[in-house]
Formats: C-alpha cells, sequence, structure tokens
C-alpha cells in the first residue's frame, strides 16, 4: 500500500472480527518496521507487551471499561518504555557507530537525561508515541486495522503486567481485522489553527 493512503485510511477502529489472527509472517514485518522508529539517542525505550492469553485479554477488557477491542482484535500490545533506559547501558545505543562518534555521544546523553526526570519521562513517551505510529501505519500496509487506546485504569494494567519499577505505561495498540468501519472523523482542525510561522 502507498504511504500516504495508509495516512489517510489509518482509522482508529474499534469492532474487529475476533477468529481472525495475524500470521507469524505479518507479525514479524510489523514489528520489524516498528524497531526501525527514531528515537533520541537511539536509546530505544519501548517495551512491548504482547498479549496473547486469552484470560489475561478479560482482564485487561475490564480495566479498559469493557473496549471490546481488547478481546477482539488480533493482537493487543501494551506499549510500555523503560524510562531509565538513556542510563541503561548505553554503549548499546551507539554500537555501530566509529568509536570517536561513541565517545561524543555517549557523555552527551549523560548530560541530557541526567538527573532531569520530567524530561527522562517525556523522552520515554516521545519514544513510544512515535514507535506506536510506525505500527498502526505498517499494520494498515498490511491490511489490518488499529486502534491506540488510553481508556484504561492505568494501576490495574500495571499489575495485570507486573509493570517493573522505572517503567511507564504509554498506550495500548488493538491490531486486527475490522468488522465494522470506523465512525466518521470527528473533526480535523484546520491547519490555520495548528500552525503559526516562526514564532507563536
Ligand atoms: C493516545 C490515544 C488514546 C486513545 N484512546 C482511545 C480509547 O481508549 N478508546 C478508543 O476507542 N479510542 C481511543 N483513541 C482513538 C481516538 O479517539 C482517535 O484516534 C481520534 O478520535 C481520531 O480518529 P482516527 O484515529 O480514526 O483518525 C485514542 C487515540 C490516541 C492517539
Amino acid at each position: 500500500m502507498n504511504l500516504f493512503t495508509a495516512i489517510e485510511q489509518r482509522r482508529a477502529v474499534k469492532h474487529y472480527q475476533a477468529n481472525e489472527k495475524m500470521s507469524a509472517a505479518d507479525f514479524n514485518t510489523l514489528m520489524e518496521s516498528v524497531l526501525l522508529s527514531p528515537t533520541s539517542y537511539n536509546i530505544q525505550h519501548w517495551r512491548f507487551v504482547r498479549v496473547t492469553d486469552v484470560e489475561q485479554r478479560e482482564k485487561l477488557k475490564s480495566a479498559a471499561w469493557g473496549q471490546a477491542q481488547v478481546t477482539d482484535a488480533a493482537e493487543l500490545f501494551v506499549v510500555c518504555a523503560d524510562v531509565n533506559a538513556w542510563n541503561d547501558r548505553p554503549e548499546r545505543y551507539v554500537a555501530n557507530s566509529p568509536q570517536e562518534t561513541q565517545d561524543m555521544l555517549l557523555p552527551m546523553m549523560h548530560g541530557f537525561y541526567n538527573q532531569k526526570e520530567q524530561i527522562q519521562r517525556d523522552e520515554a513517551m516521545r519514544s513510544c508515541g512515535i514507535a506506536a505510529q510506525t505500527m498502526m501505519l505498517a499494520a494498515k500496509g498490511l491490511g489490518y486495522d488499529s486502534c491506540p487506546m488510553v481508556g484504561f485504569d492505568r494501576e490495574q494494567v500495571a499489575e495485570l503486567i507486573c509493570l517493573p519499577d522505572g517503567y511507564v505505561i504509554a498506550m495500548m495498540i488493538a491490531i486486527g481485522r475490522a468488522e465494522k468501519a470506523a465512525y466518521p472523523r470527528g473533526g480535523q482542525l484546520p491547519l490555520a489553527e495548528v500552525m503559526v510561522e516562526n514564532r507563536f
């Protein structure tokens, strides 16, 4: 599928064909695409919980106030982030770079995030947001629909997935074959309202 067609046709779909699964080949293509998403300093904060267990899906659905896509979609991910990833063996993020680049980037990364908790968390969430969009567009390209979700009780979901200390939940993403089309678009703000030139 053409990239712009995928962008235009990606919609938040809430009703899925409950018996449709994603093939292993499609799953691999999807995740290989997601892992190519950009992150600041290549930190790759994202940690994905792929929920395959039917009972776990039911519990998550209860925590998501009964949203049907949590159980019915072929795939369900809880997209999480390791907020401390910036400080966890950061040499991994530059492993293929020339030595002088590593020597420059590693202290720079440390200075950028050290003792700046708000920025660490912002960065983790940014990484997840970009990965989420890659995931939804790649899913569309493979012929699936998707739904990003924050409509759930964060504490309950954290407990269900045994969220480690220092991790945050960015969102859930359901992916599957649509049973019903998305509702008409809610109403896009005009470009003139959301873009300024040079400064606010
Ligand atoms: C971070 C995020 C959280 C969302 N949470 C939910 C949700 O819990 N349930 C739901 O049905 N839709 C959810 N949505 C879907 C939005 O309502 C939808 O993306 C928006 O209305 C625009 O519609 P479109 O994605 O079809 O273009 C969420 C979207 C985003 C980006």
